[in-house]
């Protein structure tokens, strides 16, 4: 038993759909009870303690103690090429992504990244993620195994492409039927480890590999689904070339079983109404990946109109076409997104979407994304006045919005005081 003291950030609603503060609950001197990884009292430090005399106490003084961040959509394997200039999405992936995922048949670079990732993950506050790997099931070993060492909660799965990609990164219909297969059944479930079906993109995939695939999450409807959706618009007259008879990209996935809850579209920025119409209706999950949009040129995501109509959205880094593995500089790009949209986001829903809103996203929100009674502990302190830039606005702060709202704009990974994974305090494996 475990008792962490310091300022506690907690959300009892949506703050799209609340008063945005009236949605979060924040304690200014708090406590979180942590018993066998799991957090099973929260609540004024000066009524926990007392209850508590003979636990052992980290006092956090006046970090805030929050869920760790939710990192929807990420492709592990890039983090070696992150922050590579100058190309948009298709010579992007042909330039820099695809030489360097042909290297994950090697288990050992895939181990080696695998932990170098997971690791600058922990460092940057991100407890949980959900990663594209790469068409090798050695990638999707190697990152369960080592989210397994350090007892992170993981959701993974074997990116799947059988053509428009370099001879030794593509698959078939069937072996990419039977590997994603047999992964789910060695991995889903296992731990904390969860499977994602994973089609890379309906252009890499033919209609013959994408409908194996929707057989497959037929057959195993209790895993998720993750793929990426109309992130330009070049990709989306590609689409359209590529699948003549498809009302639109949706249709690509939805023709062939690739389209339910469950189901984590990435980016979804140049949406037509129908698709907008059907994603809402199945209760599809939409990432929104912000430095990834600006950074390879893609769009602006329509929070407030997405939001407005009721989708399911998470925030993601979308590391390496993202340019940061930070959900701090991640929300900080949202704001920056809204704002060019004329809807700045408060912070408070900046915080939800990288912590209980990604959690909603991936289908995990009954377990991680939120300091309540019942949920697996993983929480980070952040340190609200990090450096000397955060510290001096910090000060003049009046509520502890106007000091967050700093520290996401300006913080990194500086900011991150400590991080524990299921109570444990996280350590490099
Ligand atoms: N679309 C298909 N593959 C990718 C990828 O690896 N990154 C991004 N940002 N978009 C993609
Ligand atoms: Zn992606």
């Amino acid at each position: 038993m475990h008792l962490l003291l310091g300022q506690v950030l907690s959300f009892e609603a949506n703050p799209f759909s609340h008063p945005a503060t009236e949605a979060a609950r924040h304690l200014s001197r708090g406590a979180i009870l942590v018993e066998d990884g799991k957090i099973t009292a929260v609540g004024e430090a000066d009524g926990l303690r007392p209850q508590h005399p003979n636990v052992h106490v980290t006092d956090c003084g006046n970090h805030l103690l929050t869920a760790g961040f939710v990192d929807a959509h990420v492709h592990y394997p890039q983090t070696a090429i992150i922050a590579s200039w100058g190309k948009r999405l298709i010579d992007w992936l042909n330039t820099y992504t695809f030489p360097e995922e042909a290297r994950f048949g090697d288990t050992q670079y895939a181990t080696e990244i695998s932990e170098r990732y997971l690791d600058l993950a922990l460092a940057n506050g991100t407890t949980t993620a959900s990663s594209y790997c790469t068409i090798h099931p050695e990638s999707v070993d190697a990152i369960f195994t080592a989210a397994a060492a350090r007892n992170m909660r993981m959701i993974a799965g074997k990116t799947c492409m059988d053509r428009n990609a370099p001879d030794n990164l593509r698959d078939t219909p069937k072996s990419a039927y039977d590997d994603s297969k047999a992964l789910v059944e060695k991995w889903h479930g296992k731990g904390r480890a969860g499977y994602a079906i994973t089609p890379r993109f309906s252009p890499t995939s033919t209609p013959e590999q994408l409908e194996a695939l929707g057989a497959l999450w037929a057959e195993h409807p209790e895993v998720l689904m993750q793929t990426h959706l109309s992130e330009q618009l070049d990709e989306i007259e590609w689409v359209k070339e590529l699948f003549p008879n498809s009302r639109d990209y949706l249709d690509t996935y939805e023709a062939f079983g690739l389209l339910g809850k469950g189901g984590l579209y990435g980016h979804a920025i140049h949406l037509t109404d129908r698709e907008k119409d059907r994603l809402k209706e199945v209760d599809a999950s939409l990432i929104h990946c912000p430095t990834s949009n600006t950074f390879i040129g893609s769009g602006l995501f329509d929070m407030a109109g997405l939001m407005a109509a009721g989708h399911r959205i998470g925030l993601a880094t979308d590391t390496g076409g993202g340019s940061s593995f930070s959900m701090l500089r991640t929300m900080a790009a949202a704001y920056e997104v809204g704002q060019l949209r004329g809807t700045p986001l408060h912070a408070s829903q900046l915080y939800w979407l990288a912590t209980q809103g990604a959690a909603q996203a991936l289908h995990l929100d009954h377990c991680i994304g939120n300091i309540a009674v019942g949920m697996e502990a993983d929480i980070i302190a952040l340190d609200l006045a990090s450096t000397s830039a955060i510290e001096q606005r910090t000060r003049r702060a009046e509520d502890i919005w106007e000091a967050l709202f700093a520290t996401i704009m300006m913080g990194d990974d500086r900011a991150i005081h400590s991080v524990w994974v299921a109570g444990k305090p996280a350590t490099k494996a």
